[in-house]
């Protein structure tokens, strides 16, 4: 098992994907991952919608990164229902934190996954083509797959930057 802070600083961005599929035992538990997130009032604002090979090529044409998603062996769009919401800004809040709940399950499964942002300029007509009620708000997209990239550093401002202060 690794180290969680190993963890946390070993997860990158993967943009490229082998063929390999991901079981439905293992989407279960990315899943189960995200549900255990933090919420404000417990409320568990998000839903979870998973697409196949077969489905999630009609995603594509949405984005500038077409060809994450026409790699990727899955592909799970975060819901915000709604319904459900008693303060948009926790909610969000809410949804970042079981996005990255699954982000980590991923990586630690050696796994790989792109949370693609740049899509929801095409919400509305992703909930069209999808027949989704309401309720339902398109918050991320988060392309998967077994990485067929080298492990990358990754980058980040100093830390010392970043901190006021430490009383
Ligand atoms: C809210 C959000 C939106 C993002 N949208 C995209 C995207 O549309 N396309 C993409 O290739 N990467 C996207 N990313 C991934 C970031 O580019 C990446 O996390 C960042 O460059 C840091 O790299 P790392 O994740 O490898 O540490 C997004 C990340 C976040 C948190």
């Amino acid at each position: 098992m690794k180290d969680i802070l190993q963890l946390i600083k070993s997860r990158r961005s993967i943009r490229k994907f082998k063929k390999t599929s991901i079981s439905s035992k293992t989407i279960e538990k990315i899943l189960e991952a995200a549900s255990w997130a933090p919420s404000g009032l417990n409320n568990q604002p998000w839903r979870f919608l998973v697409l196949d090979e077969d489905e999630k090529d009609s995603l594509a044409h949405f984005t500038h990164y077409s060809y994450i998603i026409k790699g990727a062996n899955k592909i799970i769009l975060v819901f915000l229902d709604k319904k459900l919401s008693y303060s948009r800004e926790k909610d969000l809040m809410a949804i970042g934190a079981c996005i990255q709940n699954m982000l980590l399950f991923i990586h630690s499964r050696n796994l790989g996954a792109c949370w693609l942002g740049e899509i929801l300029n095409k919400r509305k007509e992703i909930k069209k083509l999808l027949k989704l009620p309401k309720n339902l708000e398109l918050k991320a997209v988060l392309a998967m797959g077994y990485s067929a990239e080298p492990a990358k550093k990754g980058k980040r401002k100093n830390l010392k930057n970043l901190i006021l202060k430490i009383f």
